[in-house]
């Protein structure tokens, strides 16, 4: 390696993945890897999974405090009334129609949905973080019906944000089950630190660029495999796997072939994912009111066939496969139902990066050759 030693970033060694760097302070969430435990503005996450709403999340990022009645009721009212798209956003979404995934075409909708927003000052932004939050699933339901041919279903806004989603999605009444199933789906995977998404959007806003444009990289980096995409990936696995029997054989080869198992594995839990029991039990009981236990019984066997073999933790990402499953999302659906949820937390830490800004900055060890000779065009 060539370093140039007239360059002091030569010289630091670099933290490959910032693993354990803290990059700023937040208000938000804490995740402590070692015990297991997710913390929404201090509160634990095992007290708001059940008996809460998502928008009961949503008023405590925003405001760093659960809300009284009167400020959720005004909350709700506010993101009902956001589940609507201009429509020239659905015009794009038509567009594209069956030619791109459904998150690239989300990544679309949330910069175009950009253009028809003003410019505001810091105080009026909440506002237009909310919008986002409501669009988004009017946008995943849309994009959802038009490649299926299907008629579009307004939104309604008197009923919850869980329970309109599955309606516009569905074209039909979900079932009490479902709703809370989703409710608690949107809950848990709302906000998780400086996770890779959020980060990204942090980075963005953090160059006082707009909300939109922060949310679109936020949208764009939850789109890998290693991030969002986990969750498709783990339940296509689980399809692959197909029966109870297969699982361990499947595991012992992946394995062996040094294959990384989606849903397993994380770079801050050394214990199982705080969030993961909510969403197995969930999931379980789901599948339970469906009256067919076989794709859960295979995750469970699967869970348990990695652990026989490798001690690594299990993620959110593996038990929300078969909880969105269960309520019927397509799997390609699964990573923007999970942008769905956490538009909650970016846009809260979008708003935390400008109350306190300072520009996310770090430096690069150049490791090329240096001192090259510089000859012109024609001479190489
Ligand atoms: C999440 C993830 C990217 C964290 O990565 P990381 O902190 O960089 O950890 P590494 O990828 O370096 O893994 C450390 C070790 O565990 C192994 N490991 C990690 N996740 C694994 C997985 N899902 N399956 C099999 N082995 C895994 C690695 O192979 C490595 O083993 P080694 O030391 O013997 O080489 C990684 O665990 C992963 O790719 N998981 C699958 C995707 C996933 O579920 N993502 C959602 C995260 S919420």
């Amino acid at each position: 390696m060539s370093l140039p030693k007239d360059n002091k970033d030569s010289i630091a060694e670099p933290v490959k993945g910032l693993e354990g760097i803290v990059a700023a302070d937040t208000k938000l969430s804490s995740v402590n890897g070692e015990k297991g435990i997710l913390r929404y503005c201090g509160y634990n996450i095992d007290d708001l999974a059940f008996d809460t709403t998502f928008e009961e999340t949503i008023c405590l990022l925003y405001d760093t405090e659960l809300p009284n009645k009167e400020r959720l009721d005004e909350m709700t009212k506010r993101i009902g009334e956001a589940r609507v798209l201009p429509k020239e956003v659905i015009k794009v979404i038509t567009e594209l129609s069956g030619k791109t995934s459904p998150m690239s075409t989300l990544r679309t909708v949330v910069s175009s949905l950009g253009h028809f927003e003003k410019n505001v000052p810091l105080n009026e932004l909440p506002p237009k973080a909310l919008r986002l939050v409501g669009q988004i699933s009017t946008a995943v339901a849309i994009i959802h019906r038009l490649r299926e041919g299907l008629p579009l279903i307004e939104a309604d806004p008197s009923r919850g944000h869980a329970e309109d989603f599955l309606r516009m999605l569905h074209g039909k009444e979900p079932t009490p089950i479902q709703v809370q199933a989703l409710n608690l789906y949107l809950i848990l995977l709302a906000d998780h630190g400086f996770n890779a998404s959020t980060f990204s959007a942090r980075v963005t806003a953090g160059t006082l660029a707009n909300m939109h444009s922060a949310i679109t990289s936020a949208v764009g980096t939850l789109s890998g495999p290693l991030h969002g995409g986990a969750n498709e990936k783990a339940m296509e696995m689980i399809i692959e796997v197909g029966n109870v029997d297969n699982a361990s054989s499947f595991i012992e080869n992946a394995l062996n072939t040094k294959q990384k198992i989606m849903g397993f594995g994380h770079r801050v839990y050394k214990v199982d994912d705080a969030r993961k029991p909510h969403l197995k039990g969930m999931a379980k009981k789901l599948w339970e009111e469906r009256g067919d236990m076989e794709l859960f019984n295979i995750s469970e066997e699967i869970e348990k066939q990695v652990k026989a073999r490798k001690e690594i933790i299990t993620n959110v990402d593996f038990y929300s496969a078969p909880l969105l499953y269960g309520l019927d999302i397509p799997t390609d659906l699964f990573t923007p139902l999970f942008a769905m949820s956490r538009v909650a937390g970016w846009t809260a830490h979008v708003l935390e990066q400008y109350k306190n800004n300072r520009l996310i900055r770090p430096r690069a060890r150049y490791v090329g050759t240096i001192d090259r000779t510089f000859r012109p065009i024609e001479q190489r």
